[in-house]
Formats: structure tokens, C-alpha cells, sequence
């Protein structure tokens, strides 16, 4: 008698922006442990004050996918003593260097470890994991970018699932067979709601199953902590509004 076939269950992470806070939240409502593969879309750090617990969190699971997202890869650069050039505002640069100084080392090791995109199986499901895009990890590809550009990442694609982060724009979408997701951003939004952004992906029997999620969490604690470091006000404010910087 054949074996019945179990349904996979991914939880789907990006841009957590060191929003430990959100992170936790998530947690609590999701209950991790359940899921086959925990799938993190890069961005650990920078804008919140929480990298440390951030990137410890992951450590702590084995299930877990991740890849770096450009603010990790900024840090990278200053902790080898490179120029940061971008982000050019100086206030956006103070969460740049507060972070590449509070960085433990053992965090710093973990993230050096991490590449700028992967790829797994689950089943005969093959799944790529991209900050940007397959073809470059700083594309904020937004659900709706010409239509054009999806056709082409899915023409080129040896990946049935695409799992993307960066324009911090939750959203599903299939192209020619290919299934594009966003999560969204669990600890930074940019679309005015600043409650927690993530998605469940569900595969079972060939089938392909996603749900987005938006969950609150305690936005105070992240704003006590950057009062408490002495960071700009601005952030705050980003927080509690869940808009852009600029
Ligand atoms: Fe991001």
C-alpha cells in the first residue's frame, strides 16, 4: 500500500530589518516548529535595533533557509573596512554603522556564511530564493512590473517557485507555470500599515498553496529601544506608520 503523501509547509520570511519585536510576534502566531523549511528572504539587519536576536533566532533553527538581502551585504562591507556608498542620507546611514558596531561576533560569522540567492527541492519542486530577483539581487520586482518581465524570469527559470524580497510588497503571482511570491516585509512595511508582513506556502500532491498574512505587534518596544540608543526620530516614526524613510 503506498505511503500517503505528507503536505509540505514553508514559512516564508523576508526584510525583517532587525525588527526582533515583529519576529517574535510571528512566532507566536505561527508556532515555527511546525513548518518543514523556514525560508528567509534576506534583510536581517539595519533600521531596527534587534540584529543580535534576529539573526540568533535563525541560528537557533535547522529548518531554515536564508540569504542575504542588501543591508546585510552593506554591513559585510564595513566590517572589512570598506566605503559605505549607498544609502547617501546621513541619517540612514547612523542604523548602517550602529549596526556593523553592535554585531556580535558569532552573528557576524553566521552571516558571512549566507550567499546572495539558493535553491532547494521539496518533492520534484524545485525553489529558488532571491533577494531581487534570479538575475539580480537589487531588482525591487513589484507585482506590477511590466508583465514582460515576469514572462522573461519565467521563461529563463529552472525554478517552479520563485521566493522573493526587496520591493517589500506582499504579493502572489503565476507566469507561464511559474509562481512568484513575496512575503512582504515582517519588520519594515512601506504600504502604511505597519503591522508584520509574511506568507505560508503550502505543497502537496504537485499542488501549490499560498497565504499572506498581516499580524500586529508591539511597535513600542522597537521605538523605546531606538530612544534608548539614541537614534533619529525618524525612524520612529517609519515604525509606527510602516512608511519609507524618504
Ligand atoms: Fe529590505
Amino acid at each position: 500500500m503506498p505511503v500517503p503523501e505528507k503536505m509540505k509547509k514553508m514559512l516564508l520570511l523576508g526584510d525583517i530589518h532587525a525588527n526582533y519585536p515583529a519576529l517574535k510576534a510571528i512566532h507566536k502566531y505561527t508556532k515555527p516548529n511546525r513548518f518543514d523549511r523556514i525560508i528567509n528572504t534576506g534583510d536581517f539587519t539595519v533600521y531596527s535595533t534587534f540584529p543580535n536576536e534576529t539573526i540568533q533566532w535563525f541560528r537557533e533553527r535547522k529548518k531554515t533557509i536564508s540569504i542575504l538581502g542588501n543591508t546585510d551585504r552593506r554591513i559585510l562591507r564595513i566590517l572589512k573596512g570598506k566605503q559605505l556608498k549607498k544609502p547617501r542620507k546621513k541619517e540612514k546611514r547612523v542604523m548602517y554603522f550602529w549596526t556593523s558596531e553592535n554585531l556580535l561576533p558569532e552573528n557576524i560569522k553566521y552571516l558571512r556564511s549566507l550567499t546572495e540567492k539558493t535553491d532547494f527541492t521539496m518533492g520534484p519542486i524545485r525553489i529558488g530564493v532571491f533577494h531581487g530577483t534570479c538575475d539580480d539581487a537589487d531588482e525591487e520586482l513589484f507585482s506590477d512590473a511590466p508583465e514582460a518581465r515576469f514572462h522573461k524570469l519565467a521563461k529563463d527559470s529552472p525554478y517552479q517557485i520563485h521566493i522573493m524580497g526587496h520591493s517589500h510588497v506582499p504579493y502572489y503571482k503565476i507566469v507561464d507555470g511559474v509562481h512568484f511570491i513575496n512575503p512582504g516585509s515582517a519588520g519594515r512595511m512601506f504600504d502604511g500599515d505597519p503591522r508584520a508582513s509574511f506568507a505560508i506556502l503550502k505543497i502537496y500532491s504537485g499542488k501549490i498553496g499560498v497565504e499572506h498574512f498581516r499580524i500586529p505587534y508591539p511597535v513600542k518596544e522597537v521605538v523605546k529601544s531606538l530612544k534608548k540608543n539614541c537614534l533619529p526620530d525618524i525612524y520612529t516614526e517609519m515604525f509606527q506608520i510602516g512608511k519609507k524613510l524618504n
